[in-house]
């Protein structure tokens, strides 16, 4: 097991009810914004619940922040923020209200252009404090401290770590109007997850295999309810709480992480607008067969104890276990080829030219370059 620190400050407020109790979490007094994406929350009721619990606070709104929130929107609510002399932040939302609201706490008090933080973290110094109502189960934004914010302007997007949220309201009743393809991409999302934690070195810390196995065989098994019954409460509670557990360092502890099929998704996302966790479901099995002697062993435990997959020699049972797992994002209703989603060879050379350009190599070996990224989307094409 490697060395390791953990640390997550976040408080959870989990279940039915819950957003009345925003304003005991969010100090008084404080000069608040609430940001909002496109209009979800008020055609679920979230919106209602929010003012309901806010009534007789301080606190301005903004609209707008959009999937993959862009930096060109997030600018003018920092500027919103320095005029009215902001102090605490409520994002109200999926994962992008939140990432772009950890991108507003962290540039309210920087001199510069906010895209500097993006690029360069280490300028981060005073960042307002935020919550958030959560709606949408895919990132563990609302338990960790990442944000991932593209610009409109040069097509890039790219990942930062800003700081955790103090609080996170999780009400699964808000996920009841989700769209069934936004439940099989953050599903998709939170499985990647896990995947990026766990398919790599074997035999590093078998208590985090078992954790990291107990949420890809809860997905499994939730799936078909979550993408059928949209109102069951216990089958998106699950859903929630595997995707907060996903990505918030619990499945993180002394073990070999990857993100390499983050890195190219990203790419995929930026270059063609395709939704984050869709990118994931088309990436990850190109990678697991480029990549198949490298993670071999790993490939075999999950395929053993997640698809029971156990006859074989070992190449036979590692190409079933890569077939289950697509097929798996298929029966969510994904797509799992780039054609299908009209992704060409123009944007896999691009990809491949970025990662070039930059110099970087991602993964648990610091192998996935350009060339590498070309032939994992190649044996997905
Ligand atoms: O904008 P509104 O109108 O609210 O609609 C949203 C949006 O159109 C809608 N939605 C959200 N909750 C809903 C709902 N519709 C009906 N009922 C609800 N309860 O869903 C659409 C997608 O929302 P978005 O916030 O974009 O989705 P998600 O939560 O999947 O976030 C995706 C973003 O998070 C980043 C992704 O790259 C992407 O930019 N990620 C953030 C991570 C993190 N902070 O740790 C990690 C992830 O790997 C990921 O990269
Ligand atoms: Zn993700």
């Amino acid at each position: 097991m490697n060395n390791f620190v953990f640390r997550n400050p976040t408080k959870l407020i989990f279940g039915k009810g819950t957003i009345a109790r925003l304003a005991e979490e969010i100090p008084a007094g404080c000069k608040l914004m609430v940001t909002f994406g496109g209009g979800s929350v008020k055609k679920n009721g979230v919106y209602d619940q929010v003012t309901a619990a806010l009534k007789g606070r301080d606190y301005i709104e903004f609209w707008g922040i959009e999937p993959n929130p862009k930096i060109e929107t997030l600018r003018k609510a920092v500027e919103q923020c320095r005029r009215w002399g902001v102090d605490y932040l409520l994002a109200v939302g999926g994962g992008s209200v939140l990432d772009g609201t950890k991108l507003i706490a962290a540039a309210v008090k920087y001199n510069g252009d906010a895209w500097d933080l993006v690029r360069n973290n280490a300028l981060i110094g005073e960042i307002l404090p935020f919550g958030d109502v959560m709606t949408l189960p895919a990132t563990a934004s609302e338990m960790n401290r990442n944000a991932v914010i593209s610009s409109i302007e040069t097509k890039e997007k790219f990942g930062m770590k800003v700081d955790y949220p103090r609080f996170s309201i999780l009400d699964p009743q808000t996920t009841f109007s989700l769209p069934k393809y936004q439940r099989a991409a953050g599903m998709a999302d939170t499985f990647i997850h896990v995947m990026e934690q766990y398919m790599t070195v074997a035999g590093e810390s078998p208590l985090m295999d078992r954790w990291s196995e107990g949420i890809l065989q809860t997905l499994v098994e939730i799936a078909p309810s979550v993408l059928e019954n949209e109102n069951d409460y216990d089958s998106m509670a699950n859903y929630m709480l595997c995707a907060t557990t996903g990505l918030n360092g619990f499945i993180a502890m002394g073990v070999t992480e990857d993100w390499s099929t983050h890195q190219i998704g990203h790419e995929l996302t930026a270059i063609n607008g395709l939704t984050h966790g869709h990118t994931l479901a088309i990436v990850f099995p190109g990678l697991l067969k480029v990549l198949r002697d490298q993670k071999m062993a790993k490939i075999l435990q999950y395929g053993e104890r997640v698809w029971g997959i156990h006859d074989g020699t070992p190449e036979e049972r590692a190409a079933r276990t890569i077939d289950a797992t697509e097929n798996f994002f298929r029966s969510l209703g994904l797509q799992t080829r780039l054609h299908e989603v009209g992704i060409g060879e123009d944007i896999i050379l691009e990809i491949e030219r970025r990662f070039n350009e930059r110099g970087v190599a991602f993964g648990e070996g610091r192998n996935v370059n350009g060339t590498i990224a070309r032939r994992i989307l190649e044996a997905v094409k």
